[in-house]
């Protein structure tokens, strides 16, 4: 010990301080990210579809608090299904069509106390249950929805769900992040629908780029800047059908 710091005295202590002034810099630049994200983005997966994450069962029953005819059975129990991929239900991109329920949106519980929306998750009307969600499902959901919303008018024209982002930038970034697995073109994943023709409904992409596919190994972008994740969603709306 006396020998090492003999020996490297000056440079040990330069090493460090200039590492803290990097630490320093890509805090300023992350601005959005916070130490919760990777559970918000988790939160995000299981609310897109819990038991592609958990491994739990599947439901096979219709949830009872689904009103109409539209969909049964386990899609019946995705939060989105009820809630929309915007989070603003009856309210949002989900104000019309097969998927129009009347359900309200859960924008209301952004920047709440996640154990208000985690006593939601268990109460009556919900009815999931732990061998559906566990304790630790409940709080990265609750997380989520607390303190991981996002504006989508910020990022996608209503109604027409196209992105808002540069398709141009966007290309840049999805030919060096995702192309690996997914092609240039969004038709590698050979047992998956060409991305361009799934890419239509701009909150749909927009959630799975900021927090990734359930039960894929696909990253999550939240922890970068959300316009990031907007330019790659335009990008996917002009790819190959
Ligand atoms: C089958 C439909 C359905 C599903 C699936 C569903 N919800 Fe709900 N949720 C409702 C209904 C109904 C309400 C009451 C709001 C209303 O009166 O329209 C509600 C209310 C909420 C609220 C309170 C909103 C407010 O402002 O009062 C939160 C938060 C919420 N749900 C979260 C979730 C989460 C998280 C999931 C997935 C784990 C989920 N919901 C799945 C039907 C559903
Ligand atoms: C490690 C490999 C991997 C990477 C990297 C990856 N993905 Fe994926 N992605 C997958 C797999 C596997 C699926 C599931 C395909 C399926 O079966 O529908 C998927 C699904 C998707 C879906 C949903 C498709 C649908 O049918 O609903 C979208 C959208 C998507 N990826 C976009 C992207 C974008 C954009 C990026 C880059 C930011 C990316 N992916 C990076 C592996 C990856």
């Amino acid at each position: 010990m006396k020998l090492h710091q003999a020996l490297f005295p000056v440079p040990v202590l330069r090493i460090s301080v200039s590492l803290l002034a990097i630490a320093g810099l890509l805090a300023g630049t992350m601005a959005t990210a916070t130490a919760d994200e990777a559970s918000i983005a988790r939160g995000g997966r299981l609310y897109d579809k819990w038991w592609a994450v958990n491994e739990a069962e599947k439901p096979t029953e219709t949830h009872p608090a689904y009103p109409g005819e539209n969909y049964k059975g386990d899609a019946t129990w995705r939060c989105k299904e009820c809630h929309g991929w915007d989070l603003q239900g009856k309210d949002g991109a989900y104000s019309e069509g097969k998927h129009a329920t009347g359900i309200a949106g859960v924008q209301g519980y952004a920047g709440k106390d996640p154990a208000a929306v985690a006593a939601i998750i268990r109460d009556q009307t919900h009815g999931y249950t732990p061998a559906m969600l566990t304790d630790a499902d409940v709080m990265d959901l609750a997380n989520f929805i607390a303190n991981g919303q996002v504006d989508m008018h910020q990022y996608v024209d209503y109604p027409s769900l196209k992105s808002k982002g540069d398709a141009a930038q966007g290309k840049v970034y999805f030919d060096t992040i995702c192309a690996g697995c997914h092609g240039v073109d969004g038709k590698k994943v050979a047992d998956a629908d060409p991305l361009g023709s799934v890419a239509s409904n701009g909150p749909e992409m927009m959630s799975k780029v900021l927090n990734g596919q359930p039960g894929e190994a696909m990253p999550a972008l939240r922890a970068l800047d959300h316009q990031i994740a907007a330019d790659i969603v335009a990008h996917l709306q002009t790819l190959p059908r």
